[in-house]
């Protein structure tokens, strides 16, 4: 298979010089015809879902940017140090280039600081959770420099799940569309040139991260505990405000497309690293056999019904989430100590009508209805099982809360905590 020269096969030599023949002005792009599009070719909607968008970005570009200078004195080999030196260069020059275009373009406050406290408001749940990780990991690697573990959490959450997963989707889903009319020129320029950069970091990240993973088991460990930590809130970075497709049907995207692609990005560079998928919590439940559009339509589902991408919300499950949660309990179900508890075991909802799983053939199979002769009763309801199932909630917590109450025999009740490791 042949690689492009900014593929995991790039040396830090390789994408040093790179980055030298690769340089680009963010002062010199002249928006002049963009803030006459942005003005009379935008409606109202499109300028709305293009702030939301551009507005995170500009954040994310200043977050990245921070957490790359403890990562040079972190750095074990003075390639990766001079490539991350390079790297805070190009992430000074996208800011510059982002906060520009939301002053001079969509008219956000007159200097940078006033621009960024102005679009501070467009910041999704999911957003504000995954920055204040990557603030809080960068701070700890600032504090131990040569914890390798620590490391490995910074670049797999840095360059693999901000730039790799969430800044490429988020920069593409405009772009096409304002490609396609061939309108705003200046703001077209820049994100091709900050694409070309982006993937440099992203080559650059996931080049020391599969090094330091296939070194270490601790780090290898740290990199699926942050990841594991994380992805619930990636879900919840690009739902729009009030559920409101049309923050990015107004670009003809799709929703499913953009978690699609973000979906298929994680997978490719956790492969890259040397992790499989399947590792993660929330990867294990999902049924991989589908297309990633497939399997995206189905976490929109779990968004949309509050269980996942917003922990402020309350769930509102509905039978087709519970389906889903379902599928993949039975998933991530131990198929020996399922048929050790010697019967089914079922959900007596509250506020829903039951489920139950059962061993046939020997595999878990969940259903919708009453099992009769249940070996092991839950009772709880729709949305704390739904908390419970994507690990939102303790289910011990529960327990002791008595929102959850367990009736069977005690060998039964003896195997529940088994049950869902
Ligand atoms: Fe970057």
């Amino acid at each position: 298979m042949t690689r492009s020269p900014d593929g995991p096969a790039a040396s830090y030599d390789d994408l040093y010089a790179r980055w030298e023949v690769s340089n680009w002005s963010a002062t010199a792009i002249d928006f002049s015809a963009d803030a006459v599009h942005w003005a009379d070719e935008l409606d109202d909607r499109q300028r709305t879902g293009a702030l939301w968008n551009y507005s995170m970005f500009l954040y994310g570009v200043q977050g990245v940017a921070r957490a790359l200078s403890p990562m040079i004195d972190a750095a074990p080999e003075t390639g990766q140090a001079l490539f991350l030196s390079t790297q805070i260069a190009d992430e000074a020059r996208n800011r510059v280039f982002l906060d520009r275009f939301l002053r001079e373009v969509a008219g956000q406050g007159h200097d940078p600081k006033s621009t960024i406290q102005a679009v501070d408001r467009h910041l999704t749940w999911g957003f504000k959770q995954t920055f204040a990780e990557l603030q809080r990991i960068s701070d700890e690697l600032r504090k131990k420099p040569r914890d390798r573990a620590v490391l490995a959490q910074t670049v797999a959450l840095c360059h693999l799940i901000v730039e790799g997963v969430l800044a490429i989707p988020g920069e593409h889903f405009i772009q096409r569309y304002v490609l396609r009319r061939g309108i705003l020129p200046g703001f077209s320029t820049g994100l091709g040139a900050i694409a070309k950069d982006e993937e440099r970091h992203v080559a650059f990240g996931t080049r020391i991260l599969r090094e330091l993973v296939a070194a270490s088991k601790d780090c290898r460990a740290a990199v699926v505990e942050i990841w594991d930590r994380v992805l619930p809130w990636m879900v919840g970075v690009f739902v729009p405000p009030d559920l409101d497709r049309t923050y990015v049907e107004c670009f003809d995207f799709r929703l499913e497309e953009i978690y699609g692609f973000g979906l298929r990005s994680l997978e490719t560079k956790m492969t890259e690293v040397g992790i499989d998928p399947g590792e993660l919590f929330l990867l294990a439940l999902d049924d991989r056999s589908l297309s990633y559009e497939e399997r995206a339509a189905r976490t929109l589902i779990l968004v949309e019904a509050g269980i996942i991408g917003d922990d402020r919300r309350e769930p509102v499950v509905t039978h087709e989430a519970l389906e889903i949660l379902f599928e993949g309990t039975t998933r991530a179900l131990d198929v020996e100590t399922a048929r050790a508890v010697g019967g089914p075991i079922e959900w007596a909802f509250t506020d829903h009508e039951p489920w139950h799983v059962v061993v046939e053939d020997g595999h878990v199979e969940a259903k919708p209805g009453s099992a009769g002769a249940q070996a092991l009763q839950l009772e709880i309801s729709s949305g704390d099982w739904a908390k419970i199932a994507v690990r939102r909630a303790d289910p011990r917590r529960a327990l002791l809360t008595r929102r959850l109450r367990v009736h069977g025999h005690w060998q039964a009740k003896a195997r529940l905590a088994k049950l869902f490791n």
